[in-house]
Protein backbone atom coordinates (compact mmCIF):
# COMPACT_ATOMS: atom_id res chain seq x y z
CA UNK A 1 0.00 0.00 0.00
CA UNK A 2 0.72 3.39 -0.96
CA UNK A 3 2.40 5.39 2.59
CA UNK A 4 0.87 8.73 2.93
CA UNK A 5 1.32 11.86 4.89
CA UNK A 6 -2.21 10.75 6.96
CA UNK A 7 0.34 10.40 9.95
CA UNK A 8 2.32 13.63 9.86
CA UNK A 9 1.40 16.99 11.72
CA UNK A 10 2.60 20.26 11.90
CA UNK A 11 2.21 22.81 14.15
CA UNK A 12 1.59 26.26 12.40
CA UNK A 13 2.73 29.35 14.19
CA UNK A 14 0.53 32.53 12.35
CA UNK A 15 2.97 35.59 13.28
CA UNK A 16 1.40 39.06 12.75
CA UNK A 17 2.43 40.28 9.67
CA UNK A 18 0.41 41.16 6.46
CA UNK A 19 1.62 37.44 5.13
CA UNK A 20 -0.69 36.20 7.54
CA UNK A 21 -3.26 36.06 4.69
CA UNK A 22 -0.49 33.47 2.58
CA UNK A 23 -0.67 31.02 5.80
CA UNK A 24 -4.32 30.64 5.31
CA UNK A 25 -3.18 29.09 1.63
CA UNK A 26 -0.46 27.47 2.99
CA UNK A 27 -2.59 25.30 5.57
CA UNK A 28 -5.32 24.38 2.39
CA UNK A 29 -1.99 22.66 0.80
CA UNK A 30 -0.83 20.77 4.02
CA UNK A 31 -4.05 19.87 4.89
CA UNK A 32 -5.09 18.48 0.91
CA UNK A 33 -1.56 16.39 1.34
CA UNK A 34 -3.00 14.63 4.41
CA UNK A 35 -0.94 16.37 7.18
CA UNK A 36 -2.96 17.62 10.07
CA UNK A 37 -2.12 21.60 11.07
CA UNK A 38 -2.69 22.32 14.28
CA UNK A 39 -2.26 26.41 14.68
CA UNK A 40 -1.20 28.80 17.20
CA UNK A 41 -2.75 32.39 16.39
CA UNK A 42 -0.48 34.75 17.80
CA UNK A 43 -2.02 38.09 19.67
CA UNK A 44 -0.89 40.47 16.76
CA UNK A 45 -1.29 37.46 13.93
CA UNK A 46 -5.02 37.70 14.94
CA UNK A 47 -4.95 41.29 13.91
CA UNK A 48 -4.77 40.16 10.20
CA UNK A 49 -6.13 36.77 10.21
CA UNK A 50 -9.38 35.33 12.05
CA UNK A 51 -9.31 32.41 14.37
CA UNK A 52 -12.50 30.94 12.68
CA UNK A 53 -11.00 31.15 9.23
CA UNK A 54 -7.85 29.18 10.46
CA UNK A 55 -9.79 26.62 12.47
CA UNK A 56 -11.82 26.26 9.57
CA UNK A 57 -8.93 25.68 6.66
CA UNK A 58 -7.17 23.38 9.58
CA UNK A 59 -9.69 21.74 10.66
CA UNK A 60 -8.50 22.17 14.27
CA UNK A 61 -9.01 24.34 16.95
CA UNK A 62 -7.05 27.17 16.81
CA UNK A 63 -4.36 28.22 20.50
CA UNK A 64 -4.03 31.22 21.23
CA UNK A 65 -3.33 32.00 24.82
CA UNK A 66 -0.13 30.73 27.63
CA UNK A 67 -2.50 31.28 30.32
CA UNK A 68 -6.47 30.21 28.95
CA UNK A 69 -8.14 27.76 30.98
CA UNK A 70 -9.81 25.68 27.89
CA UNK A 71 -6.70 25.48 26.17
CA UNK A 72 -4.85 24.82 28.76
CA UNK A 73 -6.87 22.46 29.84
CA UNK A 74 -7.24 20.89 25.79
CA UNK A 75 -3.40 20.76 25.54
CA UNK A 76 -0.56 22.37 27.53
CA UNK A 77 1.77 24.26 26.05
CA UNK A 78 4.15 21.16 26.32
CA UNK A 79 2.17 18.67 25.16
CA UNK A 80 1.19 21.25 21.95
CA UNK A 81 5.01 21.53 21.17
CA UNK A 82 5.00 17.69 21.24
CA UNK A 83 2.21 16.55 19.27
CA UNK A 84 3.90 17.91 16.09
CA UNK A 85 6.78 15.98 13.71
CA UNK A 86 7.41 19.90 12.56
CA UNK A 87 6.73 23.50 13.85
CA UNK A 88 6.40 25.63 10.99
CA UNK A 89 6.33 29.23 11.66
CA UNK A 90 4.91 31.37 8.70
CA UNK A 91 4.88 34.54 8.69
CA UNK A 92 7.89 34.42 11.37
CA UNK A 93 8.12 38.26 12.18
CA UNK A 94 11.63 39.98 13.44
CA UNK A 95 9.92 39.85 16.40
CA UNK A 96 8.83 36.34 16.63
CA UNK A 97 12.63 35.69 15.31
CA UNK A 98 14.12 37.58 17.96
CA UNK A 99 12.27 36.12 20.89
CA UNK A 100 13.12 32.28 19.63
CA UNK A 101 16.82 33.46 19.45
CA UNK A 102 16.55 34.65 22.71
CA UNK A 103 14.74 32.02 24.12
CA UNK A 104 11.83 34.44 25.37
CA UNK A 105 8.37 32.84 26.73
CA UNK A 106 6.32 35.59 27.36
CA UNK A 107 3.23 34.15 25.54
CA UNK A 108 2.15 30.86 23.72
CA UNK A 109 3.79 30.98 20.52
CA UNK A 110 7.67 31.35 21.47
CA UNK A 111 6.71 29.26 25.12
CA UNK A 112 6.04 26.65 22.94
CA UNK A 113 9.15 27.22 20.26
CA UNK A 114 11.21 27.34 23.45
CA UNK A 115 9.77 23.81 25.02
CA UNK A 116 9.75 22.29 21.83
CA UNK A 117 12.49 19.58 20.80
CA UNK A 118 11.15 19.07 17.02
CA UNK A 119 12.54 20.44 13.83
CA UNK A 120 11.24 24.52 13.48
CA UNK A 121 11.03 25.66 9.98
CA UNK A 122 10.64 30.02 9.04
CA UNK A 123 9.23 32.19 7.18
CA UNK A 124 10.33 35.01 7.81
CA UNK A 125 8.08 38.21 6.71
CA UNK A 126 8.91 41.65 7.61
CA UNK A 127 9.71 44.97 6.21
CA UNK A 128 13.10 45.29 4.33
CA UNK A 129 15.20 47.45 6.34
CA UNK A 130 13.95 45.10 9.46
CA UNK A 131 15.32 42.16 8.01
CA UNK A 132 18.59 43.64 6.95
CA UNK A 133 18.67 45.12 11.04
CA UNK A 134 22.06 43.87 12.33
CA UNK A 135 19.50 42.47 15.05
CA UNK A 136 17.58 40.56 12.85
CA UNK A 137 20.76 39.25 10.94
CA UNK A 138 22.09 38.37 14.30
CA UNK A 139 18.82 36.18 15.48
CA UNK A 140 18.86 34.81 12.30
CA UNK A 141 22.57 33.44 12.88
CA UNK A 142 21.30 32.45 15.97
CA UNK A 143 18.55 30.47 14.71
CA UNK A 144 20.05 28.70 12.06
CA UNK A 145 23.29 27.79 14.51
CA UNK A 146 20.31 26.11 17.13
CA UNK A 147 19.61 24.36 13.74
CA UNK A 148 16.10 25.91 12.41
CA UNK A 149 15.12 25.62 9.16
CA UNK A 150 14.03 28.40 6.88
CA UNK A 151 12.47 29.23 3.81
CA UNK A 152 12.59 32.74 2.15
CA UNK A 153 12.38 35.60 2.57
CA UNK A 154 11.36 36.57 -1.38
CA UNK A 155 12.90 39.73 -2.44
CA UNK A 156 10.15 41.98 -4.01
CA UNK A 157 8.04 45.05 -3.77
CA UNK A 158 6.61 44.73 -0.35
CA UNK A 159 3.26 45.99 1.09
CA UNK A 160 4.78 49.00 2.77
CA UNK A 161 5.75 50.21 -0.78
CA UNK A 162 9.39 49.41 -0.42
CA UNK A 163 11.60 46.45 -2.18
CA UNK A 164 13.71 44.09 -1.35
CA UNK A 165 14.11 40.95 0.62
CA UNK A 166 11.94 40.67 3.69
CA UNK A 167 8.51 39.17 1.47
CA UNK A 168 7.13 35.42 2.69
CA UNK A 169 8.07 32.88 0.70
CA UNK A 170 5.04 31.97 -1.69
CA UNK A 171 2.75 29.11 0.36
CA UNK A 172 4.10 26.55 -2.34
CA UNK A 173 7.25 27.23 -1.68
CA UNK A 174 7.09 26.82 2.38
CA UNK A 175 4.80 23.57 1.67
CA UNK A 176 7.72 22.15 -0.80
CA UNK A 177 9.98 22.74 2.22
CA UNK A 178 7.30 21.61 4.55
CA UNK A 179 7.41 18.28 2.74
CA UNK A 180 11.27 17.80 2.56
CA UNK A 181 11.73 18.89 6.51
CA UNK A 182 8.90 15.95 6.97
CA UNK A 183 11.44 13.78 4.94
CA UNK A 184 11.18 11.68 1.49
CA UNK A 185 7.23 11.28 0.23
CA UNK A 186 6.08 8.60 -1.92
CA UNK A 187 3.74 10.70 -2.68
CA UNK A 188 6.42 13.43 -4.36
CA UNK A 189 3.86 15.09 -6.43
CA UNK A 190 1.27 16.01 -3.31
CA UNK A 191 -0.08 19.65 -3.48
CA UNK A 192 0.67 19.59 -7.01
CA UNK A 193 -2.37 20.27 -9.40
CA UNK A 194 -2.26 18.53 -12.80
CA UNK A 195 -4.18 18.48 -15.67
CA UNK A 196 -4.48 15.86 -18.31
CA UNK A 197 -6.58 15.42 -21.54
CA UNK A 198 -7.49 12.54 -23.00
CA UNK A 199 -9.96 10.45 -25.32
CA UNK A 200 -11.24 11.93 -28.45
CA UNK A 201 -13.04 14.97 -29.03
CA UNK A 202 -16.60 14.67 -30.97
CA UNK A 203 -17.58 17.21 -33.68
CA UNK A 204 -21.13 17.72 -33.72
CA UNK A 205 -22.44 17.80 -37.64
CA UNK A 206 -25.94 17.94 -36.49
CA UNK A 207 -28.09 16.44 -33.53
CA UNK A 208 -27.27 12.80 -34.05
CA UNK A 209 -24.10 12.85 -35.79
CA UNK A 210 -20.30 13.30 -34.80
CA UNK A 211 -17.19 13.83 -36.38
CA UNK A 212 -14.91 11.75 -34.38
CA UNK A 213 -11.86 9.43 -34.16
CA UNK A 214 -10.86 5.85 -32.45
CA UNK A 215 -8.67 7.04 -29.55
CA UNK A 216 -9.38 4.54 -26.57
CA UNK A 217 -7.97 7.36 -23.85
CA UNK A 218 -6.27 4.62 -21.92
CA UNK A 219 -3.23 6.51 -22.47
CA UNK A 220 -4.17 9.36 -20.93
CA UNK A 221 -6.09 7.23 -18.13
CA UNK A 222 -3.14 5.59 -16.95
CA UNK A 223 -0.91 9.07 -16.90
CA UNK A 224 -3.82 10.36 -14.75
CA UNK A 225 -3.79 7.32 -12.19
CA UNK A 226 -0.20 7.53 -12.26
CA UNK A 227 0.32 11.25 -11.54
CA UNK A 228 -2.60 10.81 -8.83
CA UNK A 229 -0.24 7.91 -7.37
CA UNK A 230 2.07 9.99 -6.43
CA UNK A 231 -0.04 12.49 -4.95
CA UNK A 232 -1.19 15.09 -7.34
CA UNK A 233 -4.24 16.87 -7.55
CA UNK A 234 -5.29 15.54 -11.24
CA UNK A 235 -8.51 16.72 -13.47
CA UNK A 236 -8.78 14.51 -16.28
CA UNK A 237 -10.59 16.48 -19.01
CA UNK A 238 -12.11 13.39 -21.33
CA UNK A 239 -13.64 13.06 -24.94
CA UNK A 240 -16.24 10.58 -24.71
CA UNK A 241 -14.74 6.60 -23.67
CA UNK A 242 -15.64 3.87 -22.20
CA UNK A 243 -13.26 4.05 -19.15
CA UNK A 244 -14.02 4.65 -15.82
CA UNK A 245 -11.86 7.33 -13.87
CA UNK A 246 -9.30 6.37 -12.06
CA UNK A 247 -9.32 6.80 -8.29
CA UNK A 248 -8.65 10.19 -6.78
CA UNK A 249 -9.04 11.87 -9.71
CA UNK A 250 -11.57 14.20 -10.92
CA UNK A 251 -12.66 14.01 -14.52
CA UNK A 252 -14.64 16.92 -16.40
CA UNK A 253 -16.69 14.99 -19.55
CA UNK A 254 -16.50 16.80 -22.43
CA UNK A 255 -17.09 16.28 -26.58
CA UNK A 256 -15.84 19.07 -28.66
CA UNK A 257 -12.42 20.56 -28.94
CA UNK A 258 -13.52 23.66 -28.10
CA UNK A 259 -15.62 22.11 -24.69
CA UNK A 260 -12.26 20.85 -23.94
CA UNK A 261 -10.23 23.94 -24.19
CA UNK A 262 -12.71 25.56 -22.02
CA UNK A 263 -12.56 22.44 -19.27
CA UNK A 264 -8.81 22.94 -19.18
CA UNK A 265 -8.67 27.03 -18.86
CA UNK A 266 -11.46 26.34 -15.99
CA UNK A 267 -9.22 24.17 -14.22
CA UNK A 268 -6.10 26.61 -14.33
CA UNK A 269 -4.13 27.15 -12.48
CA UNK A 270 -2.40 24.07 -12.55
CA UNK A 271 2.03 23.03 -12.29
CA UNK A 272 1.67 20.44 -15.16
CA UNK A 273 -0.52 20.25 -18.36
CA UNK A 274 -0.09 16.71 -19.91
CA UNK A 275 -2.49 17.16 -23.43
CA UNK A 276 -2.72 13.40 -24.42
CA UNK A 277 -6.34 13.89 -25.91
CA UNK A 278 -6.34 13.05 -29.48
CA UNK A 279 -8.66 16.48 -30.41
CA UNK A 280 -10.70 16.67 -33.84
CA UNK A 281 -8.35 18.93 -36.02
CA UNK A 282 -11.25 20.64 -37.65
CA UNK A 283 -15.20 20.46 -36.90
CA UNK A 284 -18.17 21.55 -39.21
CA UNK A 285 -18.69 24.67 -39.85
CA UNK A 286 -21.91 25.01 -38.87
CA UNK A 287 -24.20 22.32 -37.04
CA UNK A 288 -27.12 21.79 -38.26
CA UNK A 289 -30.54 21.98 -35.44
CA UNK A 290 -32.38 19.01 -37.07
CA UNK A 291 -31.34 15.88 -38.12
CA UNK A 292 -29.55 16.66 -41.99
CA UNK A 293 -32.09 14.24 -44.52
CA UNK A 294 -30.31 12.93 -47.60
CA UNK A 295 -30.84 14.34 -50.68
CA UNK A 296 -30.31 17.65 -52.87
CA UNK A 297 -30.48 19.71 -49.35
CA UNK A 298 -28.04 17.85 -47.71
CA UNK A 299 -24.42 19.70 -47.41
CA UNK A 300 -22.21 18.51 -49.92
CA UNK A 301 -19.26 18.95 -49.11
CA UNK A 302 -19.68 19.63 -45.22
CA UNK A 303 -17.65 22.68 -44.64
CA UNK A 304 -15.18 22.50 -42.70
CA UNK A 305 -13.32 24.86 -39.55
CA UNK A 306 -10.22 24.43 -37.70
CA UNK A 307 -10.38 23.67 -34.31
CA UNK A 308 -8.69 25.83 -31.06
CA UNK A 309 -5.01 23.65 -30.30
CA UNK A 310 -5.22 22.93 -26.68
CA UNK A 311 -1.61 21.93 -26.11
CA UNK A 312 -0.61 25.48 -27.68
CA UNK A 313 -3.31 27.16 -25.99
CA UNK A 314 -2.37 26.31 -22.58
CA UNK A 315 1.56 26.62 -23.45
CA UNK A 316 1.05 30.22 -24.28
CA UNK A 317 -2.12 31.01 -21.60
CA UNK A 318 -0.99 33.95 -19.19
CA UNK A 319 -1.80 31.19 -16.43
CA UNK A 320 0.75 28.67 -17.64
CA UNK A 321 1.22 25.00 -15.87
CA UNK A 322 4.60 25.03 -14.85
CA UNK A 323 5.43 21.89 -16.91
CA UNK A 324 3.33 21.50 -20.79
CA UNK A 325 3.75 17.83 -22.38
CA UNK A 326 2.40 17.20 -25.84
CA UNK A 327 2.27 14.12 -27.10
CA UNK A 328 2.84 13.06 -31.23
CA UNK A 329 1.54 9.85 -32.75
CA UNK A 330 4.32 9.92 -35.71
CA UNK A 331 5.13 7.12 -38.92
CA UNK A 332 8.36 8.71 -39.99
CA UNK A 333 10.71 11.51 -39.45
CA UNK A 334 9.49 11.02 -35.64
CA UNK A 335 11.86 13.35 -34.35
CA UNK A 336 12.45 15.64 -36.84
CA UNK A 337 8.68 15.87 -36.59
CA UNK A 338 8.40 15.85 -32.75
CA UNK A 339 11.01 18.76 -32.56
CA UNK A 340 9.14 21.39 -35.01
CA UNK A 341 6.09 20.48 -33.20
CA UNK A 342 7.23 21.32 -30.26
CA UNK A 343 8.58 24.92 -31.44
CA UNK A 344 5.03 25.23 -33.07
CA UNK A 345 2.98 24.21 -29.73
CA UNK A 346 5.75 26.40 -27.17
CA UNK A 347 5.58 23.26 -25.08
CA UNK A 348 8.38 21.54 -22.92
CA UNK A 349 8.26 18.25 -24.15
CA UNK A 350 6.95 15.77 -26.52
CA UNK A 351 6.62 12.22 -26.13
CA UNK A 352 7.15 11.29 -29.43
CA UNK A 353 5.81 8.02 -30.28
CA UNK A 354 6.81 5.72 -33.52
CA UNK A 355 3.25 4.32 -34.70
CA UNK A 356 4.88 2.37 -37.54
CA UNK A 357 7.12 0.28 -35.07
CA UNK A 358 5.15 -3.21 -35.60
CA UNK A 359 3.63 -3.95 -32.26
CA UNK A 360 3.13 -0.45 -31.31
CA UNK A 361 0.15 0.78 -32.30
CA UNK A 362 -2.76 -1.04 -30.46
CA UNK A 363 -0.19 -2.99 -28.88
CA UNK A 364 1.23 -3.13 -25.32
CA UNK A 365 4.72 -2.27 -25.90
CA UNK A 366 5.85 1.36 -26.85
CA UNK A 367 9.22 2.86 -27.81
CA UNK A 368 8.92 6.68 -27.02
CA UNK A 369 11.31 9.79 -27.04
CA UNK A 370 11.49 12.46 -25.06
CA UNK A 371 11.60 15.71 -27.33
CA UNK A 372 12.19 18.99 -25.20
CA UNK A 373 14.44 22.42 -26.09
CA UNK A 374 17.50 20.16 -24.63
CA UNK A 375 17.73 17.42 -26.44
CA UNK A 376 15.88 14.06 -27.64
CA UNK A 377 16.11 11.30 -24.87
CA UNK A 378 15.73 8.12 -26.56
CA UNK A 379 13.83 5.68 -24.40
CA UNK A 380 13.96 1.56 -25.05
CA UNK A 381 11.37 -0.31 -26.33
CA UNK A 382 9.15 -1.07 -22.81
CA UNK A 383 5.85 -2.20 -21.59
CA UNK A 384 3.17 1.04 -21.86
CA UNK A 385 2.39 0.92 -18.28
CA UNK A 386 6.36 1.36 -17.23
CA UNK A 387 6.41 4.13 -20.15
CA UNK A 388 3.30 5.63 -18.15
CA UNK A 389 5.20 5.50 -14.89
CA UNK A 390 8.69 5.72 -16.03
CA UNK A 391 7.07 9.84 -17.80
CA UNK A 392 5.36 10.43 -14.44
CA UNK A 393 8.62 9.71 -12.52
CA UNK A 394 10.29 12.02 -15.11
CA UNK A 395 7.91 14.99 -14.10
CA UNK A 396 8.36 14.92 -10.64
CA UNK A 397 12.40 15.34 -11.68
CA UNK A 398 11.23 18.39 -13.72
CA UNK A 399 9.33 19.84 -10.73
CA UNK A 400 11.91 19.27 -8.17
N1 LIG B 1 -3.46 18.77 -29.58
C1 LIG B 1 -4.29 19.63 -28.90
N2 LIG B 1 -5.27 20.30 -29.56
C2 LIG B 1 -5.43 20.13 -30.90
C3 LIG B 1 -4.58 19.24 -31.61
C4 LIG B 1 -3.62 18.57 -30.92
O1 LIG B 1 -4.14 19.78 -27.68
N3 LIG B 1 -6.39 20.78 -31.53
C5 LIG B 1 -2.38 18.10 -28.84
C6 LIG B 1 -2.52 16.61 -28.66
O2 LIG B 1 -3.21 16.31 -27.47
C7 LIG B 1 -1.09 16.14 -28.62
C8 LIG B 1 -0.36 17.15 -29.48
O3 LIG B 1 -1.22 18.27 -29.58
O4 LIG B 1 -0.54 16.28 -27.34
C9 LIG B 1 0.01 16.71 -30.84
O5 LIG B 1 -1.10 16.28 -31.54
P1 LIG B 1 -1.02 15.97 -33.08
O6 LIG B 1 -2.36 15.56 -33.54
O7 LIG B 1 0.13 15.05 -33.33
O8 LIG B 1 -0.61 17.40 -33.61
P2 LIG B 1 -1.17 18.24 -34.75
O9 LIG B 1 -0.93 19.66 -34.37
O10 LIG B 1 -2.56 17.88 -35.04
O11 LIG B 1 -0.19 17.88 -35.92
P3 LIG B 1 -0.34 16.86 -37.14
O12 LIG B 1 -0.29 17.75 -38.32
O13 LIG B 1 0.87 15.97 -37.01
O14 LIG B 1 -1.64 16.13 -36.96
Amino acid sequence: MLKTWDDKRILLIVGGGIAAYKSLELTRLVRKAGIAVRPILTRAGAEFVTPLSLSALAEDKVYRELFSLTDEAAMGHIELSRSADLIVVAPATADLMAKAANGLAGDLASTTLLATDKPVLMAPSMNVRMWRHAATQRNLATLKADGVAFVGPEEGAMACGEYGPGRMAEPQAIFQAILAALGDSPRPLAGRRAIVTAGPTAEAIDPVRVLTNRSSGKQGYAIAAALAALGAEVVLVSGPTALAPPPGVTRVDVESARDMLAACEAALPADIAICVAAVADWRPQSVGERKIKKGPAAPDPIALVENPDILASLSKHVRRPRLVVGFAAETHNVETNAKAKLGRKGCDWIVANDVSVAGTLGGDDNAVAIVSAGGVERWDRMAKVEVTHRLARRIVEALA
